[in-house]
């Protein structure tokens, strides 16, 4: 599959979200929105209505990033708001099945996402229920952290587990993703590319995406 980038808005102008969104919205693939509840992670975003008003100002398909205390309650919401994709955390989720089996339910692809610290070995078995796997590159709560090198083997093993299951599931990476590490993402198997600081923290947006997509797939 070809790479696919996804801008992270969290470190666009909150104040000015439309106009941001319009500077990729012809080349990006996805459009990633952190949601944060300053419990999961210490700090605060944005929730289902600033999501739904976002949905109807671009024709980009949402990639909603739920770093929430309780996705197996707001999740499903997303989904049938109109989210292309839903992600959930391993580490919140009390019912991860029905949780990822009710955002299939509702249309929208089904993400599960892992912090740094959590092995990807122990969730083998919930291959069947997700069609993207989001290997965190940092630890989640912040835009602009540096890129953990560490995490490289863990995505070798990701993508590894990933062919072995034998399904289309798509491998994400979210965190210090820019011109300097996104080919060592590829390479251990990374194919949908989340970045926030290296798009919206240089002059031309819409070029860093086709840059950094181009660097993806050499
Ligand atoms: C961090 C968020 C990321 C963040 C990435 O918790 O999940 O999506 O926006 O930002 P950069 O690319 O600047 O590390
Ligand atoms: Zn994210």
């Amino acid at each position: 599959m070809p790479a696919q980038i996804s801008p992270s808005i969290l470190t666009a102008d909150f104040a000015r979200l439309a106009d941001e969104v319009a500077k990729v919205a012809r080349v990006a693939d996805w459009l990633h929105v952190d949601v944060m509840d300053n419990h999961f992670v210490p700090n605060l975003t944005l929730g289902l209505p600033v999501v739904e008003s976002l949905l109807k100002a671009t024709t980009l398909p949402v990639d909603c990033h739920l770093m929430i205390e309780d996705p197996d309650r707001w999740a499903p919401a997303y989904a049938e708001a109109g989210a292309g994709s839903v992600t959930i955390h391993a580490e919140a989720a009390k019912a991860p099945v029905r949780t990822l089996r009710r955002i299939r339910e509702a249309g929208a692809r089904a993400g599960f996402a892992l912090n740094p610290g959590t092995a990807v070995q122990d969730y083998e078995g919930l291959l069947g229920e997700i069609d993207m796997l989001l290997v965190m590159t940092v630890e989640p709560g912040f835009g602009g952290q540096s890129f953990l090198d560490i995490m490289l083997p863990k995505i070798r093993k990701a993508r590894e587990l990933i062919r072995k299951h034998g399904g289309e599931i798509w491998l994400q990476v979210d965190g210090g993703v820019s011109a300097a590490t996104i080919e060592r993402c590829a390479e251990a198997g990374a194919d949908v590319f989340v970045a926030g600081n290296a798009v919206y923290g240089a002059d031309d947006p819409a070029e860093a995406v086709r840059s950094l997509r181009a660097q993806a797939d050499r």
